[in-house]
């Protein structure tokens, strides 16, 4: 790159990133990786600590989130070998093993590690737990996993009737459920099997789309007695099943690509290859979306490793129409909706994203911070319910933009920026490092000026 069109400032402890858009010139090339997907990385350091032996781990994300998980899970005896390296072994303190911390459990921002965690903890008789988080999560709906974990016989309690951390945890032995989630969340359908698998019987959650799937397919390598039925979307798990420590690759995070698609979808005569990326089924909603935009993806080099389908990437700019994305198609694209709206922006006519109410319940509520912050940049987009209505004129205009402490929210606005005429400074933009620590150098090596 010729220029740096990105400065980053600390001011009173936060970082400010100021992206510049030159006049003209600007375009993104290049093959990238991005950093390991973020669900996985969790799954792969709580399953392997209550597997029996060991758990080889290659490509964990190094985000907050999971070194979130990381902490929580030494805390209770499980041994984690140094995060940095380039693989991560993680020694198995076996199912009902896992010891009462003497302090708070921490799980910072992650609503994973706390949603996840709670199966756990409440499944392991005769233990006392306290977890808590940062503001954001202190404030996020926990009723939703305390409620079926309760009809188990788990014995929770938590500010505002239970549904709120800080939440204490006496664990109990449990007993199987059939479940039906009024909501489709791999969070909750995950922590009921992790209860599920240390309980009496057998544990089935039914959801009303069909959720991601990395917890299945991961029990299932690691030995669990899991089934799946597609057609009823519903999955059963058998209390008592051994897990044994395994090798784990982590593809990389579709939920971090997707701003390089829209990225180079938006910014002109660009073409990036983005290498390894998670393709689950169940995570390819956005991939979707945007062929449904008119947008030039390319799949390439398809393969699977170790349980999950990965492959490159292409994408090139192109001109986008607006569409109608919502239904079963929400749950398999819910952490892109942020960057999408800026897609939307970029598209001839209206995009109207429906049935995301989930979204008002995330890291920050996406849907009321998408809209205020790109309105600022004069983009045209109407608050709804349950979404979000843009009309695509593009003709964006660098302002002053808060991230709300929501990593999604910052790189999503950093992607608009490139976009938008003159000078745009992210508030907040440390945030990224939640799940994308080298987001802004990456973004750094992309930009061309010609
Ligand atoms: C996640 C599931 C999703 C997603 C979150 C990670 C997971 O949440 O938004 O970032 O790892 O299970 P819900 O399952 O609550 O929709």
């Amino acid at each position: 790159m010729s220029d740096s069109i990105i400065t980053i400032k600390s001011v009173a402890s936060q970082q400010q990133l100021v992206i510049e858009r030159p006049n003209q010139g600007l375009t993104l090339q290049g093959n990238l990786t991005v950093p390991g997907d973020k669900s996985i990385s969790h799954r792969a350091l709580m399953f392997g600590a209550i597997a029996q032996g060991e758990t080889r781990i290659q490509g964990l994300l190094l985000g907050e989130d999971p070194l979130s998980t990381a902490h929580c899970l030494r805390a209770m005896g499980a041994e984690i070998s140094d995060l940095n390296s380039q693989e991560v072994v993680v020694e198995g303190i076996g199912l009902g093993n896992i010891q009462e911390p003497t302090a708070v459990l921490d799980a910072g921002n992650s609503g994973t590690t706390v949603r996840l965690m709670l199966g756990l903890l409440a499944s392991h008789p005769d233990r006392f737990f306290v977890i808590s988080g940062d503001d954001s999560l202190r404030s996020r709906p926990m009723s939703r996993v305390v409620l079926p974990l309760m009809q188990m016989g788990a014995e929770i309690w938590g500010r505002q009737n239970n549904s709120r951390a800080p939440l204490a945890v006496q664990g109990k032995t449990l007993k199987g459920i059939e479940y039906c989630s009024p909501i489709a969340s791999a969070q909750v359908k995950s922590c009921i099997l992790l209860a599920g698998l240390n309980a009496e019987g057998n544990t089935t959650v039914i959801e009303p789309a069909i959720s991601r799937d990395h917890s299945e397919r991961m029990l299932k390598a690691f030995g669990a007695k899991i089934s799946t039925d597609a057609e009823t979307k519903s999955v059963t798990i058998q209390g008592g099943s051994t897990l044994t420590g395994r090798d784990v690759f982590i593809p990389g995070d579709i939920s971090s690509a997707a701003f390089w698609l829209v990225a180079a979808i938006i910014v002109p005569d660009s073409e990036l290859v983005i290498e390894n990326v998670g393709i689950n089924p169940t995570r390819t909603g956005i991939l979707e979306a945007l062929n449904r935009m008119d947008a030039e993806i390319s799949i390439e080099n398809r393969q699977v490793i170790a349980g999950e389908p990965i492959a490159n990437l292409r994408v090139r700019s192109c001109q986008l129409k607006g569409a109608e994305i919502g239904g079963q198609l929400i749950p398999r694209l819910i952490d892109e909706i942020p960057i999408l709206a800026v897609a939307a922006i970029f598209a001839q006519g209206k995009t109207v994203i429906k049935d995301a109410e989930e979204l008002r319940v995330k890291e920050s509520d996406r849907i009321a911070v998408m809209a205020s912050q790109l309105s600022k940049m004069g983009a045209n987009v109407t608050e709804r319910p349950d979404g979000l209505e843009i009309i695509g004129k593009g003709n964006l205009i660098g302002t002053e933009i808060e991230a709300y402490n929501d990593h999604r929210v910052a790189m999503s606005c950093a992607i608009a920026a490139l976009m938008a005429k003159g000078k745009t400074t992210i508030n907040g933009a440390q945030a990224a490092s939640i799940s994308y620590p080298d987001f802004f150098e990456t973004l750094e090596q992309i930009c061309q000026i010609n």
